[in-house]
């Protein structure tokens, strides 16, 4: 895909950790197109939500800097923090590209951030999470972006079910394919754990549809949908969010909503769009 933007003067540190897992072998320059592209996508992002600078970013996961060496390259003025599960890929983010080291939780209600960033980068953190740890994270991420502050996120959708319907191997060959693309084709959520993941750590791939991830964020009066772009960080999705108080009305009833009383429907008598209605 063509650049949004030309980075190739930047300066970036291509020191890359032992145990980063993200190298290929065979296309090690992969490792850092990709790191270019996201921060391609999240510039595009700032223009996109009038944001000339982001002096606070989370890079949740961290990994070990695929994204983070971009991000530090490119705003160097920034307080970066750098979190993940695994802790060497954290130790070596705050070590190598000065970030403020913080290891993650599987439940991310459990960390200690507030609404202090400007910028939250999620690259490939819910593309393996089962549904109620992608939506718990989600709720996480709204709850910890500033005011005017800006969420890009990636998701497999469209592109990587039709990969895996068409028997493309090694997007994925440790999961039970056929079970991940009919909860998919019925629902607009689908996933697998990984076979050698196990109940606790519950760690594998899931699916969301653009419309299943649209009336998700039904959930958020407070949050802009500033672009949905199918296929634009490799095989996943990029979305990017900007939070803005009292945005819009919550008109519209969402089946996954977990965190509201469900008799307390807009349209009810009572209900917001009773009370607009005058009913
Ligand atoms: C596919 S890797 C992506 C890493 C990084 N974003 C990149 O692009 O190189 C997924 C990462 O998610 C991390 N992870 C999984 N669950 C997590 C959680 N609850 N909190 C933080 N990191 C988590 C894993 O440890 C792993 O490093």
């Amino acid at each position: 895909m063509k650049p949004l933007y030309d980075f190739s003067s930047l300066a970036v540190d291509r020191t890359v950790a032992p145990r980063d897992g993200m190298v290929s072998p065979d296309l090690p320059e992969q490792y850092f197109d990709l790191g270019r592209r996201a921060l391609e996508l999240i510039h595009f992002s700032a223009e996109l939500c009038d944001k000339p600078h982001y002096p606070n970013i989370l890079d949740l996961p961290c990994g070990h800097g695929r994204v983070l060496r971009w991000l530090r390259a490119h705003y160097g003025y920034a307080n970066i923090t750098a979190c993940d599960l695994d802790r060497d890929g954290v130790d070596f983010c705050g070590k190598q590209f000065g970030a403020k080291p913080v290891y993650s939780e599987v439940d991310l209600h459990r960390l200690p951030f507030a609404n202090q960033f400007d910028l939250i980068w999620v690259g490939s953190l819910v593309t393996h999470l089962r549904k109620d740890r992608w939506l718990a994270t989600l709720d996480c991420l709204v709850k910890w972006t500033k005011e005017c502050g800006v969420i890009v996120l990636t998701t497999q959708g469209r592109t990587v079910s039709s990969l895996l319907a068409r028997g493309r191997r090694n997007v994925a060959e440790n999961i039970d394919k056929p079970a991940l693309l009919e909860e998919y084709a019925r629902t607009g959520f689908a996933y697998q754990r990984y076979f050698e993941s196990n109940a606790e750590e519950d760690y594998g791939l899931a699916l969301t549809s653009p419309e299943w991830v649209m009336r998700t964020l039904q959930r958020y009066p407070d949050v802009i949908l500033r672009a949905y772009l199918e296929e634009a960080w490799g095989m996943q999705d990029v979305i990017i969010l900007y939070k803005k108080a009292g945005h819009f009305e919550p008109l519209l009833g969402v089946p996954e909503m977990n965190a509201v009383d469900k008799t307390a429907g807009a349209g009810k008598p009572g209900g917001l769009l009773g009370k607009l209605l005058g009913r």
